[in-house]
Parts: C-alpha cells; sequence; structure tokens
C-alpha cells in the first residue's frame, strides 16, 4: 500500500490518509467573517479525499489580518460561523483543523489580485500594523510597524488563547499556530525583523521568547486529546541557511518539551531579499526531514509536492509524516482521487466516500 494511502493517527485523532490541505487565505471575507464562499471551497476539499482540511490563516485580533479580507476569530460571534464550515469538512471525512494567526508587519495589505501592498496610510481600509520593531518588510510593504510594548505582547499572547478556546468551542479538531511566512511570530524569531533590545530580541533564548509562551498560552486551553501544532518557517534562504536550520531544530525540540505534537514545516520569508528557490519540486523536503530526525516531532510540509510520485517519495524516505498539497488542491479538489489513480492503485475510489466511491470504483 502506498504511504500516502496510510492513517494517520496524532493524539486521539485519526486522518484517513497522510494528504493534507494547508492552510489557504481567500481573502473573500468581510470584517473576519466566513460566508457561503468559504463553505463551499471547503467542503469540496474534504470530499475530494484529502484527510486534513486547515482552514486558512485566521486572524486572533482584528489587526492581526493581512487584508480587510481575511477571516478572523477574535471574538465569539465571528467563531460560531465557522460550525457549519467544521460540520461540511466533517461530512467530506476529513478532520477539520484551523491556523489562527497574527500577520504582524505583513498585515494591512491589500489582496493578492487587488496588488499585494501596502494599503497607503491615507486609506481609511488601512490600519496600523504591529512587529517586534519598528522595521517595514520592505519592496512591496513598505509600512513601518509600530514597535510592541510588553502590554501589547502579553495582549496578543491572550488573543492566541482566546482564539484557541474558541476553535474548540467551533468544533475544530486539530489547531495550528501561525508561526510562519514573516508574521508577527515568524519576526520576533528573525534577526531581519527583530532588533528589541529587552527580553524578547538579541539572543537565541529572546528570540524564541514570544513564540513559546504563546504556544504555553494555548496549551493551557487546548486539550491535550487533540492534536496541537506550528508552522513555522526553518529556513530564510539568506545564505545563513545552516545556522537558521539549527537554531529552529532547537526550537522545535523547546516546542515538543512545551506540548507541540507535530511540527508544520515551512519557509521564513521574513526578508524581501531572501533567495526562495520557488519553482523547486520538494525544496523544503530535505529541511523537514532533518526537524523530524533531529528534534524527534512529527512534520508535515508543503511547496511543490503536487506531483503524486513526489508526495509518495518524501513519505517513503522518511522526510515528514504528512504532506501538504495547496495549489493542487485549488486545481483539482480531487487530488486524492487523482494521486490514487496515478499511483497505480487497484480501487482507487477507496479513497473518496460511498456515494462518491460506489460510482467510480468503475471508472478507471
Ligand atoms: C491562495 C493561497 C493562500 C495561502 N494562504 C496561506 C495561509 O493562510 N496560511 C499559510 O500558512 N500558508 C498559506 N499559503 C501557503 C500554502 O499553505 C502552501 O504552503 C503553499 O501554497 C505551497 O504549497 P503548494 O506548492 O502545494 O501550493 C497560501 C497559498 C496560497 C496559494
Amino acid at each position: 500500500m502506498a504511504a500516502l494511502f496510510q492513517p494517520f493517527t496524532l493524539k486521539d485523532v485519526t486522518v484517513r490518509n497522510r494528504i493534507g490541505v494547508p492552510p489557504m487565505c481567500q481573502y473573500s471575507a468581510v470584517d473576519g467573517r466566513v460566508n457561503d464562499w468559504h463553505r463551499v471551497h471547503l467542503a469540496a476539499l474534504a470530499r475530494g479525499g484529502a484527510g486534513l482540511v486547515v482552514v486558512e490563516a485566521t486572524a486572533v485580533s482584528p489587526e492581526g489580518r493581512i487584508t480587510p479580507g481575511c477571516t478572523g476569530i477574535w471574538n465569539d460571534d465571528l467563531a460560531q460561523d465557522f460550525v457549519p464550515l467544521v460540520h461540511a469538512i466533517k461530512a467530506g471525512g476529513a478532520v477539520p483543523g484551523i491556523q489562527i494567526a497574527h500577520a504582524g508587519r505583513k498585515a494591512s495589505a491589500n489582496r493578492p489580485w487587488e496588488g499585494d501592498d501596502h494599503i497607503p496610510d491615507s486609506d481609511p481600509r488601512g490600519w496600523q500594523t504591529l512587529a517586534p520593531s519598528a522595521l517595514p518588510f520592505g519592496a512591496h510593504l513598505p509600512k513601518v510597524p509600530q514597535a510592541m510594548t510588553p502590554e501589547d505582547i502579553a495582549r496578543v499572547r491572550g488573543d492566541f488563547a482566546a482564539a484557541a478556546r474558541r476553535a474548540l468551542e467551533a468544533g475544530f479538531e486539530w489547531l495550528e499556530l501561525h508561526f510562519a511566512h514573516g508574521y508577527l511570530a515568524q519576526s520576533f524569531f528573525s534577526v531581519h525583523a527583530n532588533q528589541r533590545t529587552d527580553a524578547y530580541g538579541g539572543s537565541f533564548d529572546n528570540r524564541c521568547r514570544f513564540l513559546l509562551e504563546t504556544l504555553a498560552a494555548v496549551r493551557e486551553v487546548w486539550p491535550e486529546r487533540l492534536p496541537l501544532t506550528v508552522r513555522f518557517g526553518v529556513v530564510e534562504f539568506d545564505g545563513r541557511d545552516e545556522e537558521t536550520l539549527a537554531e529552529s531544530i532547537e526550537l522545535a525540540r523547546r516546542f515538543k518539551a512545551g506540548g507541540l505534537d507535530l511540527l508544520s514545516v515551512s519557509g521564513a520569508f521574513s526578508s524581501p531579499r531572501s533567495k526562495v528557490p520557488w519553482g523547486q519540486p520538494a525544496f523544503l523536503a530535505p529541511f523537514a526531514g532533518r526537524v523530524r530526525r533531529e528534534a524527534d516531532i512529527p512534520v508535515s510540509s508543503a511547496w511543490n509536492l503536487g506531483d503524486p510520485a513526489v508526495a509518495e517519495q518524501v513519505l517513503h524516505d522518511g522526510l515528514m509524516d504528512q504532506v501538504l498539497v495547496g495549489k493542487g488542491h485549488l486545481a483539482n479538489p480531487h487530488w486524492t482521487y487523482q494521486a490514487a489513480r496515478a499511483l497505480g492503485i487497484e480501487r482507487p475510489a477507496w479513497v473518496l466516500p460511498p456515494p462518491y466511491a460506489h460510482w467510480l470504483s468503475a471508472v478507471r
């Protein structure tokens, strides 16, 4: 049996296969509120056969949204609107997950198809961004963030914990903290973004502090029986990758000691000068493998794993426990079924729920 189709048990949750849909912003919410678009989008992905479907980066506070179209879970009313989404994902047979997030200095941006750049200060749609230091990301995101005070740090940490509690109440069974991609938590870790001289900047211990404290705050409200995961960028592609990776592996060990169940290995994307090999197949898989082996923690990873043979290979090689396929699922929500066919599985339709599988098993 192909490795892709082995079930995956983490804590009390069993995912039907090793295929996950990573969080993908739809930029389609209004005032943080999810709507019918999110429901049809997520339901299709779950119905298509993936084992895990993670809802997009959902802001823990209004200023934590990437764009005005991003989803939010900063109050109980917004959280309740996720309940039908959770039901839709479960009806498709997938485990419902959510990524909770704060975009830091990359917040207050236009939607990708409307420029992807910072909303100008003169535009009332924008807002003041927050970050460890008053340093802009640069390039298309020039807005100067406000350096966070210790009170701001405590508030955002509390926002993550409150968001986690709401996610649990909405029925999510898998929680991911967005500590990647140059957003707030990643920028505390990043030497490119963090120039603080207090307990949250400078040394490795200090640059990890916000992330570890936030994980601890969430651990207190998220139950032990359900997977608690973090998405984190382990390399920056800035020429000092071995050093960043070594630090990331040590941080992963500390996450594990703090109760983390899985690390979703991604890129740091904290500097516009990074040279990310965007087009290269499976370019993060070797890094995921190092984290998995050296920190001894289950990992998932994404980035150009959409060729079923490649996805199967990275599992077979022990580089990760779960494969995340993003854009491949936007192009084809039935990616899992197509992968089963491509890998020559005799009855590929068995990966789908019975109302589809019964008919498709005859269609090779
Ligand atoms: C439309 C879109 C939205 C995304 N939104 C998020 C997000 O909310 N959170 C996140 O961690 N990554 C996000 N990503 C990154 C994806 O989760 C994934 O890592 C990336 O697409 C690479 O995987 P792929 O090569 O299979 O597409 C997004 C990607 C796309 C294409």
